[in-house]
């Protein structure tokens, strides 16, 4: 089962080995595995910011997979929350982005899902700024010079005063200070920042932007999937 002690030994940036994932998501299939644990973490957080933020607002979820934090926080609330709520969902694999469609439809929101690869600036235009942005699972897949990079291109991404919600596991080298920093310096100030979630390793932090948002710079390379 998939989780952050999944260290997949040979993986790493120099020698890319990436998981199938469309069977990665299975593991949200059992309430007790580390990935629901953490789901649950990032719905609330979710929740949180629904609740201080009243009107209109924009979503945007990169490397979404079949969307369950956000789909799923808004299959549970109501009418309003869910007709006030638009914006994107970005995932390169097609199963997963049919997945989600089927979700958005089912559910009628207003939702789109874009199928490109996310780890350009290019994939945000027409998409950004956001007024939530939802880093989930891609920060234990890529290397730190990528997650640095990530962190500070949010600011692109991002309308004044938007939130990100973003994960990290604390497997080896655990990379949480340093993000935690970077979000910090790229004037992002955090709202909260959980560790070791439920006994496991997950993480999951809360920030919102306080500095000025900067302009989309399409052609930049942000991250690439090394796992
Ligand atoms: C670890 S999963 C996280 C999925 C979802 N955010 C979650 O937390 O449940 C990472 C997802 O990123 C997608 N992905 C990987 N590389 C990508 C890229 N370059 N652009 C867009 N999506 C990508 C994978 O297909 C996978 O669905």
């Amino acid at each position: 089962m998939p989780s952050v002690d999944d260290h997949r030994p040979g993986a790493s940036p120099e020698h890319p080995d990436l998981r199938d994932y469309v069977s990665w998501h299975a593991a949200y299939d059992d309430p007790e595995s580390s990935l629901s644990v953490r789901l649950r973490h990032v719905q609330r957080a979710i929740i949180a910011w629904l609740d201080r933020i009243s009107g209109p607002v924009r979503v945007l979820s990169s490397c979404a997979g079949q969307g369950h934090d956000i789909l799923g926080v808004l299959e549970e609330r109501g009418p309003q929350d869910r007709a006030r709520v638009t914006g994107s969902l970005v995932e390169i694999d097609p199963t997963n982005v049919a997945i989600a469609r089927r979700r958005i439809a089912r559910l009628n929101l207003a939702l789109t899902v874009v199928e490109s690869d996310a780890g350009t600036t290019d994939a945000y235009a027409g998409l950004a700024p956001a007024n939530l942005l939802l880093l989930s699972g891609i920060m234990g897949n890529i290397s730190a010079a990528d997650i640095e990079r990530l962190v500070y291109v949010s600011r692109q991404l991002c309308a004044p005063g938007a939130t990100v919600i973003w994960t990290r596991g604390a497997q080896d080298p655990d990379l949480g200070p340093d993000i935690r920093r970077w979000f910090e310096r790229a004037g992002f100030e955090e709202l909260s920042c959980e560790e070791w979630i439920e006994g496991t390793g997950m993480r999951v932090g809360v920030n919102r932007l306080v500095a000025p948002p900067q302009p989309l710079r399409p052609g930049e390379l942000i991250f690439t999937f090394y796992r």
